[in-house]
């Protein structure tokens, strides 16, 4: 089996922190890099988080690349009264020793992509970068295999305005951008990850794995659990990124049809909004692969014991 190979562009946050962990424990994926934009956290954040993830996995020779440090027109809005003030709280773990690689995000992802045949993009973020960087190589469109991302909410609505969810909100005009280039796309939006929930027995089964990451991964689940508890009156918080990896790895876990998706841009009350033709009313293309159910103990299933593989 030749491993699918992947890039990843995130902002951690502790659910990217699972998704990077689960992507770096699983054979049939091979990771490229990772290239960090500003998101939950400031980019100097999350740039820092992506290596303490790949140290505490034993991967420090995973290239990571600083990116973006704001969206394309708007200022920068960040989610510290989710993920905590370093974007990764819960745990204390030592600074990264690996350094960032030299040189722009964007511009690796470009020469990786005009390199290499049939790389994906797994985009856990705002898409900025990714934005950026169809900007400055259009001929990349026709490269990349799929971009599979986390954003977006319809019939679910949103989580940081009633409208919009958080990556699509930060960078409406990036979103947009990446949603118009033409390139096949899967989107995990929150009407899927809210079936994903972080529930006592699911965090108890990571911490019974009895390794560091497992840990690691229970003590951020709980941390930032107990805010979407309060808020949305349930056990647990949704698990949002993993999403994007556990669909590479068993597709079979989640249903999805192909749909029209479009971005708000222009309302100030409905900027970032993610506007799915799900019921297929208008005649506009199809230009995504939305997803809509999740076998949520599958997919907790197998989060676990893929990272029950890590240090
Ligand atoms: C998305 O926003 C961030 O807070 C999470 O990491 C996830 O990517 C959910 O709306
Ligand atoms: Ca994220």
């Amino acid at each position: 089996m030749t491993p699918r190979q992947i890039l990843i562009d995130t902002d951690p946050g502790q659910d990217d922190a699972i998704a990077i962990l689960l992507a770096l424990a699983s054979p049939e994926l091979e990771v490229l890099g990772i290239t960090t934009v500003a998101g939950n956290v400031p980019l100097r954040l999350t740039s820092r988080n992506a290596r303490i993830i790949c140290e505490l996995a034993g991967r420090s020779d995973i290239p990571v690349y600083a990116g973006a440090d704001k969206p394309l027109q708007r200022a920068l809005v960040t989610a510290e009264f989710v993920h905590g003030k370093s974007g990764l709280d819960g745990i204390t773990l030592p600074e990264p020793q690996m350094p960032l690689r030299e040189g722009h995000a964007v511009n690796f992802l470009i020469e990786t992509l005009m390199a290499r045949e049939g790389v994906t993009v797994c985009a856990l973020g705002p898409l900025t970068n990714i934005a950026l960087a169809l900007q400055k190589e259009p001929r990349i469109a026709q490269r990349i295999e799929r971009i599979v991302l986390m954003g977006g909410g319809y019939f679910e609505g949103g989580n940081i305005t009633p409208a919009a969810e958080f990556n699509f909100y930060v960078d409406p005009q990036a979103a947009a951008q990446v949603f118009a280039a033409g390139i096949p796309i899967t989107m995990a939006p929150l009407d899927v990850t809210h079936q994903a929930l972080t529930t006592r027995p699911r965090i108890a089964a990571l911490r019974a794995l009895g390794n560091r990451v497992g840990e690691a991964a229970a003590a951020w689940m709980e941390f930032f659990e107990r805010f979407d508890e309060e808020k949305y009156g349930q056990e647990g918080g949704p698990l949002h990124d993993p999403c994007v990896i556990a669909w590479l790895l068993k597709p079979e876990l989640f249903t999805g049809r192909r749909c029209n998706v479009e971005i708000e841009t222009g309302s100030e009350l409905t900027l970032g909004m993610s506007v799915v033709d799900w019921w297929g009313v208008t005649r506009r293309p199809q230009n995504a692969l939305v997803l809509g159910g999740i076998d949520a103990d599958g997919y907790f299933r197998l989060i676990t014991e893929r990272l029950g593989v890590l240090p």
